[in-house]
C-alpha cells in the first residue's frame, strides 16, 4: 500500500485550543484521525507526525525517503522562515502538498510569503481542518491515484 506522511509543524499541537477562531476547533487528533480514514479509504496508508522543532521536521522528511511517496506538511510559522525545510523538499525530491488550516493570503503580511511553495507540488489553504483531506486528495491525485 503506497503511504504517504502528513507533517505539522510547531504549534499545531494545540489545535482546538489555539486561536479557535482561526484554527476551529478540532484538535490534531481529530485532524489525524480525519487523515487516516481519508487515506484509507482511498487505499492509501498515512503516517501522521508533529514537531515544534525545524530540524525535527528537517529529519521526519529525509526519514520519508524510501518509505512515503508524498507529503502533505503544515509547516506552521516555518513556512514563512525555513529554508532548511525547503531545502529538504527539494534535495529530497519528495513531492509534497503545502497547507495551512486559514487563508494566510488575507492574514498579516509577514505570513503572506511561503519558502515551501516554490518547491511545493501546490498550496490549500483556508479550508480549516477540511484542508487535510483536500491536500491529501491532492497529493493521490499528483501521484497517480490509487495504488
Ligand atoms: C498556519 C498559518 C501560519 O501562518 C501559522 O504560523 C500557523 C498555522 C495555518 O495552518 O493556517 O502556525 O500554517
Amino acid at each position: 500500500m503506497t503511504s504517504v506522511l502528513v507533517l505539522n509543524g510547531p504549534n499545531l499541537n494545540l489545535l482546538g485550543l489555539r486561536e479557535p477562531e482561526i484554527y476551529g476547533a478540532d484538535t490534531l487528533a481529530d485532524v489525524e484521525a480525519a487523515c487516516v480514514a481519508h487515506a484509507t479509504a482511498n487505499g492509501f496508508s498515512v503516517t501522521c507526525a508533529q514537531s515544534n522543532h525545524e530540524g525535527a521536521l528537517v529529519d521526519a522528511i529525509h526519514a520519508a525517503r524510501g518509505i512515503h511517496k508524498g507529503i502533505v506538511l503544515n509547516a506552521g510559522a516555518y513556512t514563512h522562515t525555513s529554508i532548511a525545510l525547503r531545502d529538504a523538499i527539494a534535495g529530497t525530491q519528495i513531492p509534497t502538498v503545502e497547507l495551512h488550516l486559514s487563508n494566510i493570503h488575507a492574514r498579516e503580511p509577514f505570513r503572506h510569503h511561503s519558502m515551501i511553495a516554490p518547491v511545493a507540488v501546490g498550496m490549500i489553504c483556508g479550508f480549516g481542518a477540511a484542508g487535510y483531506t483536500l491536500a491529501l486528495d491532492a497529493l493521490i491525485g499528483h501521484l497517480g491515484g490509487t495504488t
